[in-house]
């Protein structure tokens, strides 16, 4: 059966040529800093990046929990938006591991929080509160569908948390996506932000691994983080090769991934059943409703998947897809048939 994966761009499985640059790897024990691949990634991320260091972790989730504990010192507080990844999928490490606390304030369907909550959010020195420790930024936002924060918005933020002296962490496990449709270089975005962590294993179709981008003493301090929580990896070379890979390859085919999410978007406002405006639709993720008294969005699940079509339903009555380098023009269009055969019938 013809399958599209549109589950998450996390489904991706390495390229031909990452894998060859994966067997061909040089390698040597990263944790003395000793692995040449490893080196190589981290000064090329830098670079793209807009900063002075860069340090290859597992994971989107670890490089976030690297970020916020080399940021935070125990009893501080972090603000970030309710529907951050940080908050509602990390597994409260931040808090279970470093004693910190999180100050979640209301996301808007474009990702961002109010600037007035955000300014509301920072703690006063009074001796009773926690202080405010770091704000968290996630661009593009994944589950306000890859809502897409603009340059202006992230300045104004940057100036509130200036004023404040209080550093910002940005999520940019899909920063490159982000950028993509400001149509700015990456560093352009990362500028905004003390330090970025950006996911090599989404839509650039690494099969594993992060990066943490920031100060090189911020990078230097991280990296001890990092070996605290059990990421100093030896042969690293080995998955490092792919992420090269990804990063001198996938970047600039993102566009592509954007456009078959349109596409998908525009077939489904045609549907009966579905709702959804595709002028919302700015990267790589759609989110889709089902309407009230016809398919819910588990049942909807169910009867694509049983055509081949996979996404995840992510409430009683929204569905969300994602497109990625695994995912074609025609593989769209095929999935657009597919529901029009269950929805029209
Ligand atoms: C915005 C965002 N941040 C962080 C992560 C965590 O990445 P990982 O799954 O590699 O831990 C994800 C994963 O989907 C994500 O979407």
């Amino acid at each position: 059966m013809r399958i599209v994966e549109l589950r998450s761009d996390t489904k991706t499985k390495p390229t031909l040529v990452m894998r060859e640059a994966m067997f061909a790897a040089e390698v040597g024990d990263d944790v003395s800093g000793e692995d040449p691949t490893v080196n190589r990634l981290e000064e090329l991320a830098a670079e793209m990046l807009g900063k002075e260091a860069a340090l290859f972790v597992a994971s989107g989730t670890m490089g976030n929990l690297t970020g916020v504990l080399t940021h935070c010192r125990r009893g501080t507080e972090v603000i970030l938006g309710e529907w951050a990844h940080i908050y509602w999928a990390e597994v409260a490490g931040a808090a279970a591991l470093g004693g910190i606390s999180y100050r979640p304030l209301p996301n808007r369907p474009d990702g961002t929080m109010e600037l007035a909550r955000i300014e509301d959010g920072i703690r006063p020195p009074d001796l009773h509160y926690a202080q405010t420790g770091l704000i968290c930024l996630e661009n593009s936002h994944n589950r306000m569908g890859g809502a897409v924060l603009g340059l202006e918005y992230m300045a104004q933020v940057r100036e509130l948390a200036d004023a404040h002296g209080l550093p910002i962490h940005l999520d940019g496990a899909r920063l490159f996506n982000a950028a993509a449709y400001l149509d700015v270089p990456a560093a352009e975005v990362a500028a905004l932000a003390d330090s970025v962590q950006v996911c090599l294993s989404k839509g650039l179709g690494a099969p594993v691994g992060s990066l943490v981008a920031g100060t090189a003493d911020f990078i230097a301090r991280a990296r001890k983080t990092r070996k605290m929580l059990g990421g100093g990896m030896r042969q690293a070379g080995i998955i490092a090769a792919a992420g090269i890979v990804a990063l001198e390859q996938h970047v600039d085919r993102l566009q592509e991934d954007h456009a078959n999410a349109r596409l998908l978007a525009e077939g489904m406002a045609a549907l009966p059943g579905l709702e959804i405006d595709p002028d919302v639709v700015q990267t790589n993720i759609v989110n889709v409703r089902t309407t009230p008294g016809r398919l819910t969005a588990e049942q909807f699940e169910t009867q694509m998947a049983e055509r081949g079509v996979l996404f995840h339903a992510i409430s009683d009555s929204d569905v969300r897809m994602v497109t990625h380098l695994d995912v074609t023009h025609s593989d769209i269009l095929w999935a657009l048939e597919q529901m029009t055969d269950l929805l029209a019938g």
